[in-house]
């Protein structure tokens, strides 16, 4: 990344922002010590080892070793690029940037991301403006009266109208100089098969802004007023929009979520916005798409550990197919889900039209996990004969072999096995041939499953524990940085990593280093990982205490160094080389004498 950012723009960008904060928008966080706990949003687990030190402004998780601060926080979780991430915050923050020299292909994609973000914001303003006020827009306010939305709600939502006519967009953006090769990129407008020009993607449909949790519009849907087909057209996949990553509603509905820790997963549009209408704000609407393990680990992170999803279906079938898709997700992921059916014929729009929201929350209090719901279904497919109950452990022992908390995966092989009366020992059985991965207990990487995610080791770090604890203490307790300095301890530190972050910590090394000054054995993700590492661990430092490390650090190195040097004369001895012997006993008596020396000194202070 080339350095365009003055590093005095970068921290005062880090000033301004509090990790805590920015990581807890998505992340739930618990105070735990001196440090904030929660779930990982980078691996699957069920236990949080992911910590924040608000001291440090630095993350890291003991899970699966990834780790660093705000900035590389963003930009694992965003997929955003250094100075994409820089310019975001500093937006955020209302840090000013100078121009920037930046490389054409960074010009090019940040400029076109930001281009896009504006060119919606502009759409869903005329859109907006078209549904409230534009003589145009009549059939559509009619339409979402007669469905009884109210205006609060349509405002909400920032719901909106497009016009009929081939090119009202399009004509718009002209008058304001807006290219429409922007437009095309942002999925607005598409080239004209015969002819030049461009002309609107939405026409004559109501419009449904999708935004990022942040709030800003990434794509829209639009709805026609009458049969025509198809119902409903989306926007494609664009340089701010992936399916896989976005949510309906998430913007409206995260603080609910977090605040209920519980999240309703519906189908549509209509869906999460008449559960809000409800008083159900708490919703969100996956689109008509499978749900991906993003969106269910971005949903974890508000309903946190102990969190639930109610995933609404309008019928047996939608709601056992969406359960085998998306089981093995929510296992993985360790999300308690339910299954909540509505009754023949209705989604939850016109369930809470005709029934009200008591009545919905009552069915979501029933509402059955996805294992009990699919062994539920599958016995009522199959029947009890033998030949039933068989079929229905055939059924039912894929998905179940997806549960590696040997606990679930027990309830679940019991109230089956009470169910269709088959031994316990021959459903695990089962289970074990249709799952080699989970029943081994151990996850042999990426297997061909879908959604298998492999749980990934820990990056370790190298060094001795002396090593580490030492460079930690560098790092959480600044007061001990003249010692250090003083003593050189830094230059006695045998790894590599570890003696960089203690050159950096002393201001000898610039942190933003470029790779090549890397040597070859480090990398700069290793640096930042155990950095990150050391800076979250919970320790109470006190001088004298420090002081003492220091010395049983220096010790060791001297009796390595001794034990060394030994060895050396010793081969000097069998080689005969007489020179060699006595030039290294002269140095073992400089290094006792000093190591002594330093020892004195430093019992010395510490009386
Ligand atoms: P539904 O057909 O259940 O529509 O599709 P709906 O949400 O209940 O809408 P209304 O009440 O008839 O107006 C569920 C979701 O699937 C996606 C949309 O996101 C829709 O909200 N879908 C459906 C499409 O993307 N395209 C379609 O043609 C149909
Ligand atoms: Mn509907």
């Amino acid at each position: 990344m080339a350095p365009f950012i003055p590093e005095e723009k970068i921290a005062e960008i880090k000033d301004a922002c509090n990790i805590v904060d920015v990581v807890g928008e998505t992340v739930l966080l618990k105070k735990a010590g001196k440090n904030y706990l929660g779930l990982c949003p980078f691996h699957a687990e069920k236990t949080p080892s992911f910590t924040v030190s608000p001291d440090k402004q630095m993350f890291y998780c003991f899970g699966c070793g990834e780790g660093g601060n705000v900035f590389s926080f963003l930009m694992k979780q965003q997929g955003t690029s250094f100075p994409e991430t820089v310019k975001l915050l500093a937006e955020r923050t209302g840090v000013a940037l100078p121009e920037q020299r930046q490389t054409p292909e960074q010009k090019r994609r940040l400029s076109e991301r930001e281009a896009i973000l504006d060119l919606n914001d502009l759409t869903v303003g005329l859109y907006q403006k078209t549904l409230q006020r534009d003589p145009r827009g009549q059939a559509a306010r009619d339409y979402l009266s007669k469905r009884g939305f109210r205006p609060e709600v349509i405002e909400a939502y920032r719901i909106g109208f497009a016009p009929a006519g081939w090119d009202n967009l399009a004509r718009y953006f002209e008058r304001r100089g807006v290219p429409l090769d922007v437009a095309y990129k942002a999925g607005l407008v598409a080239p004209r098969r015969q002819g030049q020009g461009y002309y609107d993607r939405f026409r004559e449909r109501i419009i449904f802004p999708i935004a990022n949790h942040r709030g800003k519009v990434i794509a829209f849907g639009g709805r026609v007023l009458d049969d025509a087909l198809p119902k409903y057209l989306n926007s494609p996949e664009t340089e701010v929009y992936r399916k896989s990553h976005s949510l309906y509603g998430l913007d409206i509905a995260q603080a609910h979520c977090r605040a209920a820790e519980l999240v309703y997963i519906v189908e549509g549009y209509f869906d999460a916005i008449a559960l809000y209408q409800n008083g159900i704000r708490n919703a969100v609407g996956t689109l008509g798409t499978a749900l991906t393990n993003h969106h269910v680990r971005m949903l974890r992170g508000y309903i946190g550990q102990t969190g639930r999803a109610i995933l609404v279906f309008d019928s047996d079938d939608a709601g056992i197919k969406a359960a085998h898709r998306s089981i093995e997700i929510f296992a993985r992921e360790f999300v308690d889900a339910r299954i909540l059916v509505l009754p023949p014929g209705h989604d939850p729009d016109t369930f809470m039209t005709k029934f009200g929201p008591e009545a919905f929350i009552e069915k979501a209090q029933k509402a059955k996990g996805i294992m009990p719901f699919l062994i539920d279904a599958a016995i009522e497919r199959h029947g009890t004969s033998m030949e039933g109950r068989i079929k229905t452990l055939g059924d039912v022992a894929e998905p179940m072999a997806a549960f590696e908390d040997p606990v679930a995966r027990s309830v679940y092989i019991k109230y089956l096995s009470e169910r269709v009366d088959i031994d316990e020992a021959a459903i695990l059985e089962k289970i074990r041939q249709m799952a080699p991965i989970s029943a081994s207990g151990s996850p042999q990487g990426q297997s061909g499953r879908p959604g298998a995610i492999p749980t990934m080791p820990p990056k370790i770090s190298g060094g001795s524990r002396l090593e580490r604890q030492l460079v930690a203490m560098m790092l959480q307790y600044p007061d001990i940085l003249p010692e250090i300095r003083k003593q050189n301890v830094v230059a006695l530190i045998n790894d590599p990593a570890l003696r960089m972050i203690g050159q950096e910590i002393l201001g000898e090394r610039d942190p933003g280093s470029q790779h090549n000054e890397y040597s070859k054995e480090v990398s700069p993700d290793d640096v930042r990982s155990i950095k990150a590492n050391l800076s979250v661990q919970d320790e109470n430092w006190e001088y004298n205490g420090c002081l003492g490390l220091i010395k049983q650090f220096i010790a060791s190195k001297s009796h390595h160094a001794k034990d060394d040097l030994e060895e050396q004369i010793r081969q000097a001895e069998n080689d005969n080389d007489f020179n060699r012997v006595a030039q290294l006993l002269r140095e073992k008596n400089d290094r006792a004498v000093k190591y002594d020396k330093l020892k004195m000194e430093i019992q010395k202070r510490s009386n």
